[in-house]
Parts: structure tokens; sequence; C-alpha cells
């Protein structure tokens, strides 16, 4: 199968210029100068005159099919892979969870069940540890054998999936030796339980508690400790979904000393804000994510950490629930909303609309934090997340006019809203594809379930 892109722009994290892109069995086999690519050599040609040709989004951070706050995402690895593609992300990194007890190797037999034969897009694994214990650190070294080279610990949610200090420091210094890399979750459990029960107590059982008990003081405290924690470890470490400048300025501080500290935040966190979780009646609980929305003032920080690269990288952390039948659990009490918020699908929309097309980052930029840097740092890079000769054809035709409106009647997640409902965007893909296939052209689905295969992903290797 050959395909020729001709016409187009290539971006990467560093280069913008005019090219043919030539793709041969699924990878990029030449990079012509424009108008050089052969004809006639190809099965087919892909005009992209006018439009970008950018590595395909890769999603570090999802949560497909995961059972969560009594209930289950609604999107499985059919729908969630999908409407992935359909936004122009075409590799995830979903998290497999251990139930505590277990082995870590049960679980992600469970993950690899649920997504085999049914993602249209590549995908592979971190892995959530909630019990620490000399089974699952020697295991460590074996799922790292098998490209499960990223493991993620939970400071919040005591009782269900936190573990202590202890714990976080063990696996620490496991990964530190065998090259696997921690993702934390970093909010300090403990305390935000007693605001919770404090604030239900009160009777304060509205959406809006959700941020009040869950201050940002609590996530720089744990951005801070995990920081110190896997300096003593000697260990790199990544925060997830990073909400605030408080937290930001802890990661600030920890690589301006040279500490191999990375983090990311989410769309969320640079679109919405506490005063979406306080609209009218129970609106607001389609906003209830963990960490919470934080005052609008505050997303220029994360903008201004994305210039600088302190942040490095915008994932979505899409955990979707519907409002009816999930969501509405927590009706009566802030506390069981199940956590999370639909975004797999909508991340590079947004994130070229008001990020590119605002004047915040460039498009080098753009391709950097969602694509070149998940890559690198999660062991995909240069197979993923570049457009270069022998990488994999995973590549966007991306038209810089193309608009809509974001809602949940035209996007493809399972879910019944969109948080960004009537919102207009500028900047789509014409054309997806995976491994040189088309699989999304004009909005309209070509591939097919269980194209997308698990990726063995390479050790943390950026020090
Ligand atoms: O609200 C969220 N973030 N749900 C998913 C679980 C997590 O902590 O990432
Ligand atoms: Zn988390
Ligand atoms: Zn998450």
């Amino acid at each position: 199968m050959r395909t020729l892109i001709q016409g187009g722009t290539v971006v990467t994290a560093v280069d913008t210029y005019e090219a043919d892109v030539a793709i041969v069995d699924g990878k990029i086999a030449a990079i012509f100068a424009k108008g050089m690519g052969p004809q006639g050599q190809f099965d087919t040609v892909i005009d992209a005159k006018g439009k970008y040709v950018m590595p395909g989004g890769i999603d570090a951070h999802t949560h497909l099919d995961m059972p969560f706050g009594g209930t289950t995402a609604s999107d499985d690895f059919e729908t969630g892979t999908r409407a992935a593609a359909h936004g122009g992300t075409t590799t995830l990194v979903d998290f497999a969870i251990q139930a505590k007890g277990d082995p870590l190797r049960k679980w992600l037999d469970v993950w690899h069940a649920k997504a085999e034969g049914k993602a249209a897009v590549d995908y592979g694994f971190h892995m959530i540890m909630t019990d620490v214990n000399d089974g699952t650190i020697e295991e460590m070294n074996q799922l790292v054998r098998e490209g499960i080279t990223s493991f993620k610990l939970f400071m919040a949610y005591p009782g269900v999936l936190m573990v202590d200090d202890g714990q976080i420091f063990r696996a620490m210094q496991r990964a530190g030796e065998i090259g696997a890399l921690i993702c934390m979750h970093a909010e300090n459990g403990l305390p935000i339980d007693v605001l919770v029960a404090q604030a239900l107590a009160k009777g304060h059982t509205a959406p809006k508690y959700h941020a009040i008990t869950r201050p940002q003081i609590m996530e720089a405290e744990g951005t801070h400790r995990a920081i110190c924690l896997a300096e003593m470890a000697n260990a790199p470490v990544y925060m997830v979904h990073l909400s605030a400048e408080r937290a930001l300025k802890q990661v600030v501080e920890a690589r301006d000393r040279g500490l191999p500290t990375y983090a990311e935040t989410c769309p969320q966190y640079l679109f919405l804000s506490d005063d979406d979780l306080a609209k009218p009646g129970f609106e607001g609980a389609k906003y209830v994510c963990t960490p919470p929305l934080r005052p609008a003032a505050m997303q220029s920080d994360l903008w201004r950490g994305l210039r600088t690269h302190d942040l490095q990288v915008v994932s979505t952390d899409h955990c979707p629930f519907c409002m009816k039948g999930q969501k509405d659990l927590g009706k009566d009490s802030f506390a069981k909303i199940p956590n999370g918020m639909p975004g797999v699908e909508t991340r590079l929309y947004l994130l070229w609309d008001g990020g590119v097309r605002a004047g915040r980052i460039s498009m080098n930029r753009f391709v950097e934090i969602t694509s070149t840097a998940p890559a690198k740092i999660f062991g995909l890079y240069p197979h993923k997340g570049t457009i270069a000769v022998g990488a994999d054809a995973d590549l966007l035709i991306w038209d810089p006019e193309r608009r809509h409106v974001l809602s949940e009647k035209t996007l493809h997640m399972r879910v019944d809203y969109s948080p960004y409902e009537g919102r207009e965007v500028v900047g789509g893909p014409t054309h997806v594809l995976s491994h040189g296939r088309v699989v999304v052209e004009n909005g309209q689905y070509k591939g097919k379930k269980g194209d997308g295969k698990f990726v063995k992903r390479g050790t943390f290797n950026l020090q």
C-alpha cells in the first residue's frame, strides 16, 4: 500500500516546511521537496494543498471502560478510540488498575482483554498500583519488559486508590532502577476527606463544593511531596492533570534545580473554571473532575507553563460519565458524583483554536505538547510523535480553516453531554491516518474495530 500526501506543509515540533510525504506499508518512506514526489507510483494520492501535515495526536491519559465511583466510564475501547480518531488522536495510553490484594498481572490482562480487537487506533497501558508490596515491586520489572513502562500512584482517594508515602517511595526507587516512570496523582486525600465530611455535615451538597473541598494547597503539597520522594529515590516523576499555579510552582522549582520532573495539564483546566461547577441546579456535575476546576484567573499560569516548557504535555484525562444514570448518583451529595469528564475527541480542536489561533502557542508547540513530548516521555518516540523517515504513518491532514460547533450531538464520545456545548472551534483534520490507512475522512469513519494494536513502549530515557 503506497500513499503520497502531496502539496501540504509539514509541521513537526521543530520544523515547518512544504513537502510531499510518501508512505509505504504503514510507514513514512520518504519526504520530498514540494512537487518532487514521484508521480504514478502510488495507490492513493491525498491532496494536502493549503493544509498542514502533522503527526497524529498522542493522548497519554485516558480511562476507558474503567470502573470508578460506583459505575464505569461510559466509553469503552471501541467507542473511545473511535472518538479519539475523529478528533485526530492516533495513539492513547490508558490506565489499567490493579484491585487491592491482586497481582498487577491479573489486571493488566483484564485491560488487554478490554482493548484487544476493539480499538480503532493504537494504544498502550500505564499500570495503576493500588498495593505496593514485595510482590508487586517485583512485577514492575516484568511489566516493563512487556512495554508497560509507567506506573500511576494516587495520593488521593483514601481507602480506594491511595497508597502511602512509603509505598510511593518504594515504587519510585524501583522505577528509577529499571527505567520506568511514576505518574503521580498529587492531592493529599486524607485532609480532603475531612473537608468533604465537614461540608456534607453543613448540608453543602451541591457540585460546587467539590472544588471548595479540594483546595489547590492540597495539590501543591502533594506535588512538593512527590518531587521530594522522587529526588530521594533518584527517579523521574510525571505529575498528571496539574490544575493550578501553586502546584506548577513546585514543578518549576524542581526543574530549575535540574530534577527530572515533568507535568501535564488538561484542556479542562485551560478552558473551563469553577464558574462552570457553580452552574445552577445539578448542571455543575458535568464539570466534576479531580483535581477540580479552578478560578478562571488561574488559566493564564498554565498557558505560561506551556510556553516556558515547565508543562510539557496536554493530555485529556478522558473519563466520561453520562449525566443520566451516572453523574446523577451524586444528586444528593457532590461526593458521590463520579469524577471525570469527556475529552479524548476535543483536545486538538480546543488547543488549536484556543491555543494556536488565539496566539498563545505556536503550531510547532501545539505538535510538541499533543504528540512529540508524550511520545518522548512515554517511550513511543521516534516511531510515533514526529514525521520522519521510518516513523509510523500516523498523520493528520489539518485544515486550519475547518469550522464546527462542538456538541454532544455531533461528537462521537459515548456520553450524553459535552462540557463545551455550543463552542465554535476553527481548525480540524480532513484526514486522519493510522499506519498509513485513512481512518477518518471529512468526518466519516473509514476504519474498523480492531485496527488499533497494543504498542509496547520503551523505557524512560530523557535524562
Ligand atoms: O476526575 C478524574 N480525574 N477521574 C479520573 C481518575 C483520575 O484521577 O485521573
Ligand atoms: Zn488522577
Ligand atoms: Zn485520570
